[in-house]
């Protein structure tokens, strides 16, 4: 059997690599490295059951010849920072969007057995429900979400249009080893863990009781292999989340160590937390990884964190300016 993995030099899509390759699959990985870096493979350094594709997904003639042979596509690689996406919505569409079009262009002409897309819990922006179900609707906040949730229609037309075999999983906040540690100010992991071996304070936003639906990224892989591997699956789209919500405080609780509150941002939910009856369902998939175990893995991990930026109260305020701007009054 052979894979391809979008977006595999990334943080979940490189997790995604290590399942395969030790399910005996051959994988072929595509990758720009806007975000992604080989160093997450580096342990794969060798295996000749792995091909690396530098190459930029939208660039559908460059990439078409790599799906050839391919059983199963996982649509991983895509621009995911909400800040960045403000400041240029239009990168983003051609990454989420445009680049969403030739991956499933690609697939389509090389006939594959099997396509992931991986889908973002943003397209439910702040919802009504908890946990949230994928029927609730949908309300993008900022271009990322929108680009996501546009990815997402493309991928469930192609099935409906062209008969591509598609699952579509919404994932909640996925954190783990090797979670992005881009420059751009995100998600809460690689703030804290950086912050937490500099001796600085963590920075709170709000008062810390939002909650999230962390879900380890090993249990976030295991969802999206046996998607593939369940016909049942084919034109369904999935919430992948932990089953459970934390807040805030709680993890900070679990690293240990004093905090600092900045101001609570427009547009964020209080609370995300997926209803994930559908997968279970349909799947029979269910998170095996405790917040408590995960939190534990990142804390042996921490030295990855050590190149990451060190985020304060100050160089937030300033890197979060946009989002001020466009988003504040209309949450
Ligand atoms: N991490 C989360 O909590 C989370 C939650 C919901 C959805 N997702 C989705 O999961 C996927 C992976 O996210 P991640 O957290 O691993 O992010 P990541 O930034 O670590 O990985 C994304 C990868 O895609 C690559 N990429 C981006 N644009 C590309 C392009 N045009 N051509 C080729 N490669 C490109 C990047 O270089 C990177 O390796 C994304 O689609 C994201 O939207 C992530």
């Amino acid at each position: 059997m052979k894979a391809l993995v979008t977006g595999g030099c990334g943080f979940i899509g490189s997790h995604l690599v290590d399942r395969l390759l030790s399910e005996g699959f051959d994988v072929v990985v595509i990758d720009n490295l806007s975000t992604g870096r080989l160093l997450n493979l580096d342990h794969h350094k060798g295996n000749s059951r792995l091909t690396i594709c530098i190459a930029d997904i939208v660039d559908y003639e460059k990439i078409l010849p790599f799906f050839k042979d391919v059983n199963w596509v996982f649509h991983i690689a895509a621009l995911a920072d909400i800040v960045p996406s403000i400041e240029r919505p239009m990168e983003y569409h051609r990454s989420n969007v445009d680049g969403t079009i030739s991956v499933l262009e690609c697939c389509r002409k090389s006939k594959v057995d099997r396509v992931v897309y991986a889908a973002s819990s943003s397209c439910y922006g702040i919802p009504d429900i908890y946990p949230t179900p994928e029927t609730a609707e949908i309300r993008p906040q900022y271009p990322y979400a929108v680009t996501k949730y546009f990815g997402e229609q493309y991928a469930m037309y192609w099935q409906q249009i062209y008969d591509l075999p598609v699952t579509s999983l919404r994932f909640f906040n996925v954190y783990g080893p090797r979670s992005r540690t881009s420059g751009t100010y995100g998600a809460v992991f690689g703030v804290f863990l950086s912050q937490k071996l500099n001796n600085k304070p963590y920075t709170i936003v709000g008062n810390g009781m939002q909650s999230r639906d962390f879900t380890f990224v090993t249990d976030v892989v295991n969802a999206c292999f046996s998607a593939a591997g369940n016909q049942n699956a084919i034109g369904k789209i999935m919430n992948v989340g932990s089953d459970q919500t934390y807040s805030v405080n709680r993890l900070i609780e679990l690293l240990g160590g004093e905090a600092v509150f900045i101001p609570k941002r427009p547009g964020e939910p209080d609370c995300t937390y997926a209803d994930i009856s559908r997968i279970k369902d349909i799947l029979h998939w269910k998170p095996l990884v405790s917040f408590e175990q995960g939190v534990g893995i990142m804390l042996e991990n921490i030295e990855y964190w050590r190149e990451a930026p060190l985020w304060e109260p100050d160089s937030i305020a300033e890197a979060t300016k946009t989002w001020f701007k466009y988003l504040g009054n209309k949450a």
